[in-house]
């Protein structure tokens, strides 16, 4: 007889006695005792005793995968976690979720975003956890998690992946993902030959970890630091360290904490804690993607997010990071540099410090606690910011009365008070036909246009960042306008104008730009306006009424029926809550 199972000892099963842990949402036979009794059975069936059951449960979303190496540290981040969770008297059960990688899904990870957290959302809800900790890294996976843990609404704790080391090519340092795009910009202009392609191919991605630079992943890292969602600290770490692993041990013992607590995601996911996530993305030159996850999240706890209103705070928020794409550096150098807490410090006129944290003090308090700073050269100061204004612009005009928006940190200033003409791309089939044709013709001063690559044209795809045609890039041309309903990689540079709403494939007004046609851009202004009468529009729209994609079966069907606009997070509509809770920032 074994010594340790006390269920032999009289251990009550008795599921109204207690609503926590293992006693949590029953499987429904109508007969709550017996759900329990069976739950237990079985979960004894895996060597749990009585003792360990009682204690607080913290799930674990495990997004290890072969296809992921971006979450490549998986299971020491799972050791960690679970050393945290058990050292705080918890009982850790991780569990799988899907997980999603840039290169590794087809046709492209934003269509799955949306499938990530309603699999997040379903699972937290479907076992029982007093509190979850969501580990996440790779793009898409964050704001997937905070999406699902929003609607799930239990109290949660996410931890981030962490970023990849830097590589070294021929003496030169390189990172995904501004490097892969730089080197492979100079292999089509012809400045590097095979060899050297190949040979840099090696050195990109240094290690496991998300992309080194400030992309999409490193944005959503510092954005969750910035709600209060991460242990304080949480953002910066490369996976490979020790700092990473002790954030991973504090997240399974903060988890155990929020849980005894009961503090809900609903207290740290609050307006103020969105405006803070909106400055900060503002000033760490963020990826324009975490504009729409942000939207995303925030439209699941009922928010809307002002874009005009983005747009006034941009004008008011400087970029002081300084990393790659819009600076030199990369993510490690950020940790070095102190990471979020010399960031917010540097923010926090800007800051709404009284917004709860997970840690169940303030973001002030969080940002006293982290000491006085020191001097680095990656966080620069309000007063010697590396770009005045927030990195990104929003845009508006005919070609988009739903908005557009643009990068400008890391825009070539001379095009960004530009007029041109159209050179135009009817779908990325067409464009990857065309665009290295020696007879297209283009000139630098041209605006390309790509049309049908907004969420439901084609699940709105990073091919915003359009290649420069050949023939250009050949002849020495580094950047030039580009225009489309898409997305592009946090990773990316250039003029380029994103997130056109409405999109091309419900009849937005980019479905009927045609060669030819003049196109101005005004940065200054916040102007993207198509220089044809509202007459002809309206004509070009009647002579050709689009016809909006569909599906037959599955979850292109449910994607394609549900997505919503660039505007809107992309999310499903059915996934956003009926009643709204205001707009952000709520002035
Ligand atoms: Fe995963 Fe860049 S591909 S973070």
């Amino acid at each position: 007889m074994s010594t340790t199972d006390d269920s032999k000892k009289g251990h009550a099963i008795n599921p109204a006695a207690n609503q926590d842990g293992m006693a949590k949402g029953l499987t429904n036979y109508g007969d709550r005792g017996f759900s329990l009794f069976l739950r237990k059975a079985f979960i004894k069936g895996a060597g749990f005793t009585d003792k360990a059951l009682d204690r607080p449960v913290i799930g674990i979303t495990n997004t290890g995968s072969a296809y992921n190496p971006c979450h490549g540290n998986m299971p020491q981040l799972l050791e960690a976690v679970k050393r945290g969770v058990m050292m705080a008297g918890g009982l850790p059960m991780d569990f799988p979720t899907i997980s999603i990688h840039e290169s590794f899904s087809q046709p492209n990870s934003m269509f799955l975003r949306n499938l990530m957290s309603m699999d997040t959302e379903e699972l937290l809800l479907a076992a029982p956890m007093d509190a979850v900790v969501l580990i996440g890294g790779c793009d898409k996976t964050v704001p997937a998690q905070l999406m699902g843990a929003a609607s799930a609404g239990l109290p949660a704790v996410q931890l981030i992946t962490g970023s990849m080391l830097t590589g070294s090519h021929r003496g030169e340092r390189v990172g995904a993902c501004t490097d892969c795009r730089r080197y492979w910009g100079k292999f089509r202009a012809e400045e590097i030959d095979a060899e050297e392609i190949a040979e840099v191919n090696g050195q990109l991605v240094a290690s496991v970890g998300t992309c080194s630079v400030m992309g999409t992943a490193s944005t959503m890292a510092c954005i969750a630091e910035a709600l209060g969602m991460t242990v304080p600290g949480g953002a910066s770490p490369p996976a490979v360290t020790a700092d990473r692993m002790r954030i991973a041990e504090q997240s399974g013992a903060l988890a155990v904490e929020i849980a005894r607590k009961r503090l809900g995601i609903d207290q740290i996911l609050t307006a103020k804690a969105f405006e803070n996530a909106m400055r900060v993305l503002l000033a760490i030159g963020g990826s324009t993607n975490g504009i729409v996850h942000l939207t995303a999240i925030a439209g699941r706890m009922g928010f809307e997010i002002d874009l005009k209103a983005l747009d006034r705070m941009g004008r008011e928020t400087p970029v002081l990071l300084d990393l790659k794409p819009s600076g030199i550096h990369y993510m490690e150098d950020f940790h070095a540099a102190g990471g979020m807490a010399t960031l917010l410090r540097e923010l926090k006129p800007l800051l709404h410090l009284d917004a709860m944290t997970v840690t169940g003090r303030t973001l002030g308090e969080e940002i006293e606690a982290a000491g006085p700073g020191f001097k680095q050269d990656v966080v620069r100061t309000a007063s010697n910011p590396i770009y005045p204004q927030g990195g990104i612009a929003v845009l508006e005009g005919n070609l988009a009365p739903g908005g557009a928006i643009i990068k400008q940190s890391a825009a070539h200033p001379k095009l960004m008070e530009h007029e041109g003409r159209a050179v135009v791309f009817e779908n990325l089939e067409d464009m990857a036909n065309r665009i290295d044709s020696p007879d297209l013709d283009v000139t630098p001063d041209d605006i390309l246009v790509l049309k049908h690559i907004g969420p439901k044209g084609a699940a709105m795809p990073e091919a915003g960042y359009m290649p420069i045609p050949k023939k250009l890039a050949v002849a020495g041309c580094k950047d030039i306008v580009r225009i489309s309903d898409g997305r592009m990689s946090g990773t990316a540079f250039g003029t380029i104008v994103l997130h056109v709403t409405p999109e091309s494939a419900i009849g937005g007004p980019l479905a009927y730009v045609q060669n030819g046609d003049r196109i101005r851009l005004s940065v200054a202004n916040r102007e993207l306006s198509l220089l044809i009468s509202d007459e002809e529009l309206a004509r070009r729209a009647a002579l050709k009424p689009v016809v909006i994609p569909t599906a037959q079966r599955g979850y292109r069907k449910l994607f394609l029926d549900s997505v919503t606009q660039a505007d809107k997070g992309v999310d499903f509509d059915f996934l956003m809550p009926p009643a709204t809770a205001g707009k952000i920032p709520n002035k």
